[in-house]
């Protein structure tokens, strides 16, 4: 039987890092990774540069349909599902009234159902040692006004992980929210009002390719939450204990001063 990895929003940023160190061999010996987006010719790509045999499945994970796919690959093949890393997702920053209704919804098909859905799907085919990612976010733990859908989505990621993991651990099976800071990724592109990103990014920048590795090292132990950075470790405890008008308050006074404003 092979031990595969699936990757969704493996065309670019943190999911193709972690095809890029699932394939160098950070997630333990892997028959097959299979990578899921929108981006076929992006998916090719990786699937050239990737020594490990790479499967493609060129996805729209907001469509019902793209799952019945993924789940009739899983019961044609009968893999072991080793990995799950749902990093599929992204953010629209402005006030909520700004950010168009369809984007709204999108965020919360992708950053929300499709974690549901994908672990649905892959869960039937783990096993004791088997490990899921999510790819939340610190605004998981912060709540995030001018990011306020997405920031809800990623808290949701964050619960769901947790809970999930305490209802696995039993069977040997862990699963691991991440939450970085921002990232020059494609996250960024196209993200909407461009004073909030730029308040916002005053907190700075993680690299990929270190959250990646903590986010593995983090999931091989059997974490449920992984924080990426040493201040927003300490900014994420302190908003557990203020209550929330504070913390976003203080944010905001924050992102203000950071920004020069
Ligand atoms: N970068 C940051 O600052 C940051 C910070 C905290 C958390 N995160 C989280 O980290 C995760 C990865 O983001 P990233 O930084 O790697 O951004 P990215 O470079 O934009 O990657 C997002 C991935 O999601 C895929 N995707 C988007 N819409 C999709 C859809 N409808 N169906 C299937 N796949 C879709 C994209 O591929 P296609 O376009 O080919 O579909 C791409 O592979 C996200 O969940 C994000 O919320 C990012």
């Amino acid at each position: 039987m092979a031990n595969i990895a699936v990757v969704t929003g493996a065309s670019s940023g943190v999911g193709r890092e972690f095809v890029r160190q699932f394939d160098r061999g950070a997630g333990g010996p892997l028959d097959q990774i299979w990578v899921i987006a929108r981006n076929a010719e992006a998916l090719e790509v990786i699937a050239e540069q990737t020594a490990t045999p790479v499967r493609v499945f060129a996805l729209d994970l907001t469509k019902r349909s793209s799952y019945e796919c993924l789940h009739d690959a899983l019961e044609e093949e009968a893999p072991t599902v080793q990995w799950l890393v749902n990093s599929a997702g992204f953010g629209k920053f402005g006030d909520f009234g700004q950010i168009s209704e369809e984007d709204e919804g999108n965020m919360v098909r992708l950053n929300c159902l499709a974690v549901v859905e994908a672990t649905y799907h892959c869960l039937p085919h783990m096993v004791a040692g088997s490990r899921v990612v999510n790819m939340a976010s610190i605004a998981g733990l912060i709540p995030q006004p001018g990011l306020s859908t997405y920031s809800a989505t990623k808290r949701f990621v964050v619960d769901l992980s947790r809970t999930l993991d305490y209802e696995l651990g039993p069977v040997g099976i862990h699963v691991c929210a991440v939450c970085p800071k921002f990232m020059e990724t494609g996250f960024l592109a196209n993200p909407g009002d461009a004073r909030e990103v730029r308040r916002m990014t005053t907190i700075g920048y993680e690299k990929p390719a270190d959250v990646v590795r903590k986010a593995l090292h983090a999931a091989v132990l059997g974490r449920s939450t992984c924080v990426t950075s040493p201040d927003m470790m300490a900014a994420s405890v302190v908003a557990k204990v203020l209550p929330a008008s504070w913390v976003m308050r203080a944010q905001d006074l924050f992102f203000t001063a950071r920004a020069g404003e």
